[in-house]
């Protein structure tokens, strides 16, 4: 019996997980090109289950976001909610129904990671580890199935013997998973390995719930090699993972676009998106392929900003209007969230104080992908080379607001703008001490949205 409620794996074609690529733009412009399903990277329980969830007004997104640093550990959007499937790296039943019950209302499916190889997935007791413990990936299965009402899913390698992976994929299907995935190699094969299509079929021919043919990419070099992949495996549905990495219009049923085309699409959700510049550019450049050897390749490895990158494919300006709205909205937001605190209690900062050199500046996390780059750093790097006393910060929190003063050179300076943590009101002095040092100027400040 299917435990199929709502997104249906049969006769579909899908964006396979992958670790880094499949972030927002990526799952996005796959959907855009005319996959089916797409899979989230492998987001590991632990990773998920320190987040809290938080509808961002500005992009129309739902995050989640680490509760340690802030960073965004998944982002997704109203569109892409029919057809995403977040994949779990989990040991651990509860552990991955709690994960399962987080995300439930904001994704289409879950899937659990049976079949990464890499050795902190092994020694973690979590993806291929789970081949050889049969009962514990059942138990993990059954317990997100009984916890949530989306369908339920898991990815596997195969086992050395044929019968052996038949048999494994029946106990796991009875679990209630309303399909699997099967990538045809054994744990420690690499791509260079033939496929074992064959497997895929045998198992395909053993169970009633759909297959996934997964690892052909090597022969999918266009749309009508994907029918044949499925022809060969026997499955109604097939996965697809690098061929798509390297070219995403692979899912296109009227034939592939140049490779250009594709990393405009690409960054068009990246822009839209807000995208951290380090992902986002790890991404083109497996697109661009063997970039020292051309000229736009060597420039490209120079860039750090999303801007930079968005240049050389002629969206400098789109990035930086959609970037500069952004922000204005950004401090709306915040602003409106300040007054609203403000009116509970007294203003601990006298912000009228005379002696405070301050400026309403916003710090934006992807602004500074280096950590060199961060303000903070930026300052206490040019304490010691001017050879002056280490700044020294004192945040103050309101409510859910904190604001932070930096005393520097027997001076102080603060950001007028409200920030989410102490972290974030440290760095947004930093930058108004930067400021007042003549290292940022103000041309700097307004292009980048960071002044309010
Ligand atoms: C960059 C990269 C990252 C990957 N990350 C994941 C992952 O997070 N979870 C997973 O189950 N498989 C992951 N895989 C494996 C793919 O999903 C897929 O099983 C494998 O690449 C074979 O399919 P293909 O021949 O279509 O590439 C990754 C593969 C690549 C190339």
């Amino acid at each position: 019996m299917e435990n199929n409620k709502q997104l249906s794996y049969r006769n579909k074609i899908i964006l396979a997980p992958m670790v880094k690529i499949n972030t927002l733009p990526m799952r996005l412009l796959a959907l855009d090109y005319g996959a089916d399903i797409v899979y989230t990277e492998e987001l590991i329980d632990y990773k998920l289950l320190n987040c809290h969830r938080k509808v961002n007004d500005t992009l129309n997104s739902v995050d989640f976001i680490d509760k340690s640093d802030g960073t965004v550990v998944f982002r997704t959007c109203p569109r892409e909610k029919p057809f995403v499937v977040l994949q779990i790296g989990t040991n651990d039943p509860s552990r991955a129904a709690m994960v399962a019950k987080l995300v439930e209302y904001d994704v289409a499916g879950i899937d659990i990671n049976m079949g990464c190889p890499k050795g902190f997935s092994l020694k973690g007791g979590m993806g291929a580890a789970l081949l050889n413990q049969s009962d514990k990936a059942c138990a993990i299965l059954s317990a997100v199935i009984s916890t949530v009402s989306i369908p339920v899913t898991c990815k596997i390698r195969i086992l050395r013997d044929i019968n052996e992976t038949v048999s494994l994929c029946k106990k796991l299907a009875a679990t209630g998973i309303a399909a699997i995935g099967i990538h045809g190699r054994r744990i420690h094969e690499r791509p260079i390995h033939e496929n074992r299509n064959n497997v895929i079929k045998a198992v395909s021919e053993a169970l009633e719930i759909p297959v996934i043919a997964n690892g052909g990419s090597k022969d999918i070099k266009v749309y009508e090699d994907i029918e044949k992949f499925k022809i060969v495996t026997g499955c109604s549905s097939v996965m697809i993972a690098r061929s798509a990495e390297k070219n995403c219009s692979i899912f296109k049923r009227d034939g592939k676009l140049e490779v250009p085309a594709v990393i405009r699409d690409y960054l068009h959700h990246a822009i839209n998106y807000d995208s951290v510049a380090a992902n986002t550019k790890y991404c083109v450049q497996n697109m661009m392929g063997n970039v020292h050897e051309t000229e736009l390749g060597r420039t490209f490895l120079e860039t750090s900003t999303l801007q930079e990158i968005c240049d050389l494919w002629q969206l400098g300006d789109y990035c930086r209007e959609k970037q500069k709205k952004m922000n204005m909205l950004r401090f709306e937001e915040r602003d409106l969230a300040c007054n609203d605190q403000k009116r509970i209690k007294p203003n601990p900062v006298d912000e009228t104080q005379d002696d405070i050199n301050s400026l309403k500046c916003m710090y934006i996390r992807s602004l500074y992908p280096m950590p060199e780059d961060l303000p903070k750093t930026k300052l206490l790097n040019w304490a010691k080379t001017h050879r002056k006393p280490l700044p020294k910060y004192h945040t103050e929190q309101f409510e859910k607001l904190f604001k932070s003063i930096v005393t520097f050179d027997n001076k102080k300076y603060s950001s007028l703008f409200w920030e989410k943590n102490k972290r974030c009101a440290e760095q947004g002095s930093a930058i108004v001490c930067l400021y007042f040092l003549n290292v940022y100027d103000m041309e700097y400040l307004k292009i980048n949205g960071i002044l309010g």
